[in-house]
């Protein structure tokens, strides 16, 4: 009886454990909450100085490559003092973009937070975020058809390259060109010349706060951090001073038009502290970006030469049908084709921005994955313009490859969604009109070996040394 017992139990059990086996497969098939493969690091420390070492913009790097290979294209980590998911997928990456608004917001560390301050657009959420940004965007799609700001940004791209000594013949390009995307920031927002003496207070304060967002936390003299809070309050008095002086000009004589500041000032909705904060996100978003694509396009083109004559040909024939001296209009820029090609490469192939900061605020179901509430997400822009799959030889500056109607479009170099870049179009034509008298006047050679880094946004760590000739 006892062994009659002890086989029931045990064929019991042996039923009860299969089925327990087949419902908890069964359930983990149904519900499949499993997080994407990947390392967590080092303890406190994860893999951010790995995430964050340097490598040509022009390539994934080889934490990502690895990383890739080891786990696919989603994978978590510890980045940034939190548990991260990464993603070089381009789907999953326009997903996270286009779902800011309620699943996955901006998050920026909180060294960008204490600098940028808590109006910044480029942090805030919700409604706010809404009405800071409707600004900028009327302000942006309204001037880039109008001719004053293409007069403008022409004088200003002439006054830079006819400031280059031929005697001399050799200039540090990136600096050129951060002054002359400063210049017609602070022109188009603020109605400043590059020689008005507040011009130079901006620019030295600005390098300086600039500098603060990569830097570590400590509020000490000396530091970095410090500097950059330092240089907000003084570019924010400056800005005030300009607000309270430019109020009372419209007073006087009421404004029509024109920069940043009267459209702003015209918003009874904003305050001025919201005021001070849009004038220094377009500062900031609208300087070393640009200049860093200018930079992009003239290392490139160094060593493009077919590239680089097709372009010379599609500025010369503009040129052919103006009057000699005849400023660049908005059906000029249309002409440029080429250069918008030789634009577009030079954005996916060397990355200005290579990745943005996102947060899971629910849990976010990818494929067979969960990301968990409170975790971090950052989708790799470069990743997708560096995809074997979408681009061939993609590695390689072929602007020749947007020819052909086939390429890819799956790029996002101005990032997507609610968040996508206000200024993309300013961008492009301050860049190609930089361009056509650049190839028109000038051929250049780059001087020792610098190449454009991400570290992690592009940097030339030599300045991009030119040597240049007049083309005469
Ligand atoms: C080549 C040049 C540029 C590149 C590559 C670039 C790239 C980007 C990217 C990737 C974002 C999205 C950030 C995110 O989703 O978190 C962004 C946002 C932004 N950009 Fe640009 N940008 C460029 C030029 C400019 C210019 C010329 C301006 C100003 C006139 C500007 C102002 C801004 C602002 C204010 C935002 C924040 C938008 C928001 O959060 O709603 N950018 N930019």
């Amino acid at each position: 009886m006892v062994e009659l017992l002890a086989v029931i139990l045990t064929l019991f059990s042996g039923l009860a454990f299969v089925y327990l086996l087949k419902y908890v497969t069964k359930s983990k098939q149904d519900f499949p909450q499993k997080l994407p493969p990947g390392s967590m690091g080092w303890p406190f420390l994860g893999e951010t100085h790995g995430f964050l070492k340097s490598h040509r913009s022009n390539s994934l790097g080889s934490f990502l490559q690895e990383h890739c290979s080891r786990y696919g294209k989603v994978f978590k980590s510890h980045l940034f003092g939190s548990p991260a998911i990464v993603s070089c997928d381009f789907e999953f990456n326009m997903y996270v973009l286009q779902n800011e608004r309620k699943l996955l917001p901006v998050d920026y560390p909180k060294v960008m937070h204490n600098i940028l301050g808590k109006f910044s657009l480029i942090l805030v959420k919700g409604d706010l975020h809404r009405k800071l940004r409707s600004t900028v965007i009327s302000f942006v799609s309204a001037t880039k058809y109008e001719t004053q700001f293409h007069r403008c940004v022409e004088m200003l791209v002439l006054s830079r390259i006819n400031s280059w000594d031929t005697n001399s013949k050799q200039v540090a390009f990136y600096k050129e060109a951060k002054r002359f995307t400063i210049n017609v920031m602070m022109k188009h927002l603020l109605d400043i010349n590059p020689y008005d003496t507040v011009a130079s207070k901006i620019l030295e304060n600005f390098e300086n706060y600039i500098k603060g967002f990569i830097s570590l936390p400590i509020n000490i003299p000396g530091t970095a951090y410090f500097k950059a809070l330092q240089a907000r309050i003084r570019l924010t008095a400056i800005i005030k001073g300009i607000i309270v002086e430019r109020r009372k000009c419209n007073h006087v004589r009421p404004a029509q038009g024109g920069d940043l500041l009267n459209v702003i000032l015209s918003k009874d909705n904003l305050s001025t502290e919201e005021m001070v904060s849009l004038v220094l996100d377009l500062l900031f978003g609208g300087y070393e970006t640009t200049a860093k694509l200018l930079s992009l396009i003239v290392y490139f083109l160094g060593g493009a030469s077919n590239a680089l004559q097709r372009l010379k040909e599609e500025h010369q024939e503009i040129r052919k049908r103006k009057k000699e001296g005849e400023p660049l209009n908005w059906d000029d820029y249309k002409q440029m084709e080429f250069t918008q090609n030789v634009i577009n490469e030079a954005m996916r192939c060397g990355n200005v921005v290579k990745f943005l900061h996102r947060k899971a605020v629910e849990d976010v179901k990818f494929k067979d994955y969960v990301i968990p509430a409170g975790w971090k997400v950052l989708p790799v822009l470069s990743s997708g313009h560096l995809d074997p799959t979408l681009f061939e030889n993609p590695l390689e500056f072929d602007p020749f490859r947007w020819d052909d109607n086939s390429t890819s479009k799956q790029v996002a170099p101005f990032g997507g969604g609610p968040r996508f870049c206000p200024g993309a179009d300013l961008a492009k034509l301050e860049t190609a009109f930089f361009l056509h008298h650049l190839v028109l006047n000038y051929r250049w050679k780059i001087k020792g070996d610098d190449p454009p880094l991400a570290l992690p946004y592009v940097e030339f760590t030599g300045g991009l040394l030119l040597d240049l000739e007049p083309t005469g």
